[in-house]
């Protein structure tokens, strides 16, 4: 018996982040912002704050200054940030990184921020490149014996012919633009281009000509009509890095044989020498005229966990040149500077809270919290009963709506394992007991810290 076996499709992988539903700050034309929109639900001062931060970034009026979100814990400060970042588009930087994340690394903490920093500062690089481009008109290999195994033929070289509307060529061309070739299946009839200094090649795709001739139907790809003009030609290229790639770049250049072989590794610490030059570089590039620099955005969430000795790295680099838009965030309201034993107005200190703007944001109402948890549930695909709906709104308004939106999952799965898809009140009070919010939990750990210590 032949056997064969259906395959079922593979149950699709999805790992649904916290702030997946946000895709914007959800305002007008005018910057006013609609009640539900985006995946955002009220919060309607500080939306259309960040709505002319996101204006003021797009006109570079942001650069060296800092914007600070405040306000209690789950009032959507990342959610705001994050519906920044996607509102300011792909080619621009949005670095994150959590307070504590710059004690958790082997690097000095000032090390993490700097290259979260330059991470977050993009340079778009025009290059003007001699390229070889036409369809393949033909393409002759030439093999020779392998050297090491004479059973074996390997091509030595080719000759091909590029043809463009208005003149043909031919070139000789050596193995490794061959097996580069080979690789990419390209074959005659095909559009491509060849870098005349680095002999890289990139296929553009079937030309309209041959495809009309022989292909009638197709090969799912749309064919590209044979270019126009001279066969060598001067193109023009734009990449976007960053100043953290231009960094990794020149260390990696600079480390030698070893750090090639090896990776160079992310982790290590870069000379600030290599920056330097990295920064010299790019404004000789800024002043010819063949590149941008694109200021992103550096989101340092958690701020309070920041010490002394990062606050005033992160000052004096908010006064230098190349400098992302810094957000900060805070929940804490007046605490210890870490690092000294200063009380100071969100743990910040003054001369850098002097150049902030403040975002504040509020707690919400019930039913704000109602409509983020039903955009939440349809997210992470729960079907819940209004009556569960209703009791969920109740549990986030009173302890915390981070809290409501983690118990939906633990519902789900309490609803599925009694053979039903749609969670009910029972489930959510059933995982409300087994789950404690952190008011709770620090309570229950409190009572017995008491007890060890009578
Ligand atoms: N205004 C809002 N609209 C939609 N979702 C929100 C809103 N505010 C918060 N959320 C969501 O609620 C959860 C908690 O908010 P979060 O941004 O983590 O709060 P914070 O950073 O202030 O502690 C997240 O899943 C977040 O995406
Ligand atoms: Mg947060």
């Amino acid at each position: 018996m032949a056997s064969i076996t259906p395959v079922t499709p593979s149950k699709k992988f999805a790992r649904v982040g916290a702030h997946s539903h946000i895709r914007g700050l959800g305002l007008d034309d005018k910057l006013k912002a609609k009640p539900v929109a985006d995946g955002m639900v009220g919060q309607t001062e500080a939306r259309e704050a960040a709505g002319i931060i996101v204006r003021m970034i797009k006109a570079g009026k942001m650069a060296g200054r800092a914007i600070l979100l405040a306000g209690p814990p789950g009032t959507g400060k990342t959610a705001i940030a994050v519906a920044i970042a996607r509102e300011l588009g792909r080619d621009v930087p949005f670095i994150t990184l959590s307070g504590s994340e710059i004690y958790s690394s082997e690097l000095k903490k000032t090390e993490v921020l700097m290259q979260a920093i330059r991470k977050a500062i993009g340079v778009r690089l025009h290059e003007t490149r001699k390229v070889y481009e036409g369809e393949l008109t033909q393409f002759d290999v030439r093999t020779t014996r392998h050297p090491y195994n004479p059973y074996q033929q390997v091509p030595e070289s080719a000759r091909i012919t590029l043809a463009t509307k208005s003149e043909s060529r031919s070139f000789n061309v050596g193995s490794s633009i061959v097996v580069s070739m080979l690789n990419q299946g390209i074959r005659v009839g095909d559009v491509i281009q060849i870098d005349a200094e680095t002999g890289r090649v990139i296929r553009l795709g079937r030309s309209e000509e041959v495809a009309e001739k022989y292909e009638i139907a197709g090969y799912g790809e749309k064919p590209i009509p044979r270019p126009s003009g001279p066969v060598e030609k001067e193109k023009e290229f734009v990449y976007v890095v960053t100043l953290h790639d231009l960094d990794q770049l020149h260390a990696q250049s600079r480390g030698g044989f070893f750090s090639l072989l090896f990776g160079g590794g992310e982790t290590k610490e870069i000379d600030p020498e290599i920056r330097r030059r990295v920064d010299e570089y790019v404004k000789q590039r800024v002043e010819e005229g063949t590149a941008e620099i694109i200021p992103g955005v550096f989101f340092l969430d958690d701020v309070s966990m920041l010490d002394i000795e990062a606050f005033s790295f992160l000052s004096s680099v908010m006064e230098s040149e190349l400098a992302p838009i810094i957000i900060f965030a805070t929940n804490r309201g007046m605490t210890t500077i870490r690092g000294t034993d200063l009380q100071a107005p969100h743990g910040m200190p003054l001369d850098l809270l002097d150049r902030l703007l403040i975002i504040n944001t509020r707690l919400y109402r019930e039913d704000e919290i109602r409509e983020i948890l039903k955009i939440r549930a349809n997210e992470e695909e729960v079907n819940l009963t209004e009556e569960a709906l209703g009791y969920l709104t109740k549990i986030g308004a009173e302890t915390s709506l981070r809290y409501a939106v983690q118990l939906l999952s633990p519902a789900a799965e309490k609803a599925k394992a009694e053979g039903r898809s749609i969670v009910d009140k029972e489930d959510i009070e059933a995982v409300k007991e087994l789950f404690s919010d952190v008011r709770k939990s620090v309570e229950y750990v409190k009572q017995y810290e008491e007890y060890l210590l009578r």
